[in-house]
């Protein structure tokens, strides 16, 4: 699906991302933890086509994408809703451009959000973690297979994350997607992902890769087991290196 080859990126003087490894596999879930300012974001960017590598190849399956925008469905750190549509204008955007609409499950999907009764308020009307989720569902509904997800849920209060965890995977096994996503949070990468790319301090390198150790399907028992702890523990200690 996604093959990252060598990929150094710098501004200026500043060398931000050195010589990055990295894939995601047709339907896999992977996980991106590191230091704040290591270029966890930089990354993305530049696998959303936004900011050209300095040197390295990105492709999409056999397709180089270098600089190229459009080929994956990409969630931007900071929200960036059109603040002259409305909430369900929002999320059908992706849609619209792709050409293909389905308005009644956009509807549906912005009711399961707990946001049915902002689907005709502006983004300006909306609280920050709203926005967040409303940001969250156009990518997700959108008709790219690879989601690049910048710290999606990182404005949510504990108990709406884990529902929104919850939706992604439906969504994700419902639509067969790949999903690339930045957390900070331990218990996210664990719960979520089936493999984990850890990034040293910048410039980032791959400090580590780590399968986790859980099968496909996720559920939130999984979250109370001894296995759950002892690869959360293993994981801090790894980041505490
Ligand atoms: N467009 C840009 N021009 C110049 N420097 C930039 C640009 N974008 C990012 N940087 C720099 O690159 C470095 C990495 O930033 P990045 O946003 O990728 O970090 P991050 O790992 O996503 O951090 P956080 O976890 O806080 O979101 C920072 O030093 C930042 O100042
Ligand atoms: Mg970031």
């Amino acid at each position: 699906m996604l093959t990252i080859q060598a990929l150094h990126k710098q501004f200026q003087q500043q060398e931000v991302l050195q010589d990055i490894d990295l894939h995601v596999q047709d339907g896999e879930i992977v996980a991106l933890l590191g230091p704040s300012g290591s270029g966890k974001s930089t990354l993305l960017q530049c696998v959303g086509g936004i900011l050209p590598p300095s040197s390295g190849q990105i492709f999409i399956d056999d397709t180089l994408i270098n600089g190229e925008s459009g080929h994956i469905s990409y969630m931007p750190q900071h929200h960036c809703l059109l603040p002259w549509r409305t909430v369900l204008q929002n999320v059908l955007l992706a849609q619209e451009l792709s050409g293909t609409v389905n308005k009644d499950e956009a509807i549906e999907w912005i009711e399961r959000i707990g946001l049915g009764d902002y689907l005709h308020a502006y983004p300006h009307e909306i609280s920050g973690g709203m926005k967040q989720r409303i940001s969250f569902l156009r990518a997700l509904l959108s008709p790219q297979s690879l989601l690049c997800l910048d710290e999606p849920f990182s404005a949510l209060d504990e108990i709406t994350r884990h529902k929104m965890h919850i939706w992604l995977l439906e969504m994700w096994k419902k639509r067969q997607k790949s999903i690339l996503f930045i957390t900070h949070q331990i218990d996210e990468a664990l719960f979520l992902a089936n493999r984990i790319y850890v990034l040293s301090e910048r410039p980032a390198t791959i400090k580590a890769e780590i399968q986790v150790p859980f099968p496909k399907e996720r559920t939130k028992e999984l979250l109370e087991t001894e296995e759950f702890f002892q690869a959360r523990t293993k994981l801090l200690n790894l980041l505490m290196e």
